[in-house]
C-alpha cells in the first residue's frame, strides 16, 4: 500500500500547534527523510519551529490563512506548488471549534458559526480543488496523497458543539467520495479520525481543563496515528474512535466504492 513513507514533500496546514504540529514533526523523523512544510497563521510559531529543527535542513514554513478570499487562496496555493514542485502530500489539520446552544437561539452568533464552517469545511474543499491539478499530474509517476482530518465527533456528535460536528461529518463524507474518485488518478485520500486529544482546540470555549482528564496525550496519539499512516491504512482512527468507527462505519468506504463502480 502506498503510504506516508513514500512521500518526498509533505505540507501540513494547521501545524503551529496541537495535532498538526505533532504529526509534522513525526513525519520529519521518518527514515525516508521527507521535506516537511509547516503552515498556519502564527508566523512566530512557524519561525520558532523551523529554527529549532534547523539542523535537518528539511523543515520549511509558509504562512497562510485558510480564510483568505477564494482567489487569493488559489494564488497562495499556486505559489506553494511553484516553490515546492516535489510536493506530493498535503495534510489538512487546520480547524476551530465553537459551542452553540440552540435552546437559546438569540445567543447563536451566526458569524461565528459560519466562520467555523468555512474554516473546517469550505476552505478544505477549496484547497483540495486548488492542489489537485498538481497532485494528479505528479500522480502519473508516483503516488500522491491528501490527508484530511475529521474527528470521532463526525461519527457520534457532541451536542454542545453542533456546528463543529456537522463540519467534521462533512469532511468524513467528502473524504470517502474523494478516496473513491481519485484512486484511479493515483491520488490517495486518507482520513485521519482523532479522538479527544491534548491541544489548544478547546481553549476558547473554556473546556480544556475538564476535557484534559479524558484526552489522549499528543505523544500517545501521534504514535498510534503514525503507525496507521506508515501502514498505508485508508482511514486512521485512534484511541476509543477505533471501536466507534468499526461499529458505525465498518464497510462504508467499500460500499461507496462499489456504488461508484456501478453507476
Ligand atoms: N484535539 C482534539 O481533541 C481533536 C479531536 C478530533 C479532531 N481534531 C481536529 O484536529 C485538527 C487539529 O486540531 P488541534 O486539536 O490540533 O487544535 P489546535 O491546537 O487549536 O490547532 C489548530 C490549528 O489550526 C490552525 N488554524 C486555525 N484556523 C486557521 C486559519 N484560518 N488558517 C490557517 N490555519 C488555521 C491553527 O494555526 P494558526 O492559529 O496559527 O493559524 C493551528 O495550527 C482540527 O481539524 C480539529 O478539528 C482535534
Amino acid at each position: 500500500m502506498p503510504s506516508i513513507s513514500d512521500c518526498k514533500c509533505v505540507l501540513v496546514i494547521g501545524s503551529t500547534g496541537g495535532i498538526g504540529r505533532a504529526l509534522a514533526l513525526a513525519i520529519l523523523d521518518l527514515p525516508s527523510k521527507p521535506t516537511v512544510i509547516v503552515c498556519g497563521r502564527r508566523k512566530e510559531r512557524l519561525e520558532e519551529l523551523v529554527a529549532s529543527h534547523h539542523a535537518t535542513g528539511r523543515l520549511k514554513s509558509v504562512t497562510l490563512d485558510v480564510l483568505l478570499e477564494r482567489n487569493a487562496l488559489k494564488s497562495s496555493i499556486e505559489e506553494i506548488v511553484n516553490t515546492y514542485p516535489d510536493l506530493d502530500a498535503v495534510l489538512f489539520s487546520s480547524g476551530i471549534q465553537r459551542g452553540f446552544n440552540f435552546t437559546r437561539p438569540e445567543t447563536i452568533d451566526l458569524d461565528s458559526l459560519e466562520r467555523e464552517l468555512t474554516t473546517n469545511y469550505t476552505s478544505i474543499v477549496r484547497m483540495i480543488t486548488f492542489f489537485l491539478p498538481h497532485l494528479i499530474k505528479l500522480g502519473q509517476g508516483r503516488p500522491t496523497f491528501l490527508y484530511t482530518v475529521s474527528s470521532g465527533l463526525s461519527i457520534v456528535p457532541a451536542a454542545g458543539v453542533p456546528g463543529y460536528c456537522a463540519t467534521k461529518a462533512a469532511i468524513h463524507s467528502l473524504s470517502i467520495s474523494l478516496a473513491v474518485q481519485l484512486k484511479r488518478k493515483n491520488v490517495h485520500v486518507v482520513e485521519i479520525i482523532p479522538p479527544l486529544v491534548e491541544s489548544e482546540l478547546h481553549d476558547l470555549e473554556g473546556s480544556t481543563e475538564g476535557l484534559a482528564r479524558y484526552w489522549l496525550t499528543l505523544e500517545e496519539y501521534t504514535k498510534e496515528t503514525m503507525e496507521g499512516l506508515i501502514r498505508g491504512d485508508p482511514y486512521v482512527p485512534a484511541g476509543r474512535v477505533v471501536e466507534r468507527h468499526r461499529k458505525f462505519e465498518g464497510g462504508k468506504l467499500e460500499a461507496a466504492a462499489k456504488m461508484y463502480g456501478q453507476f
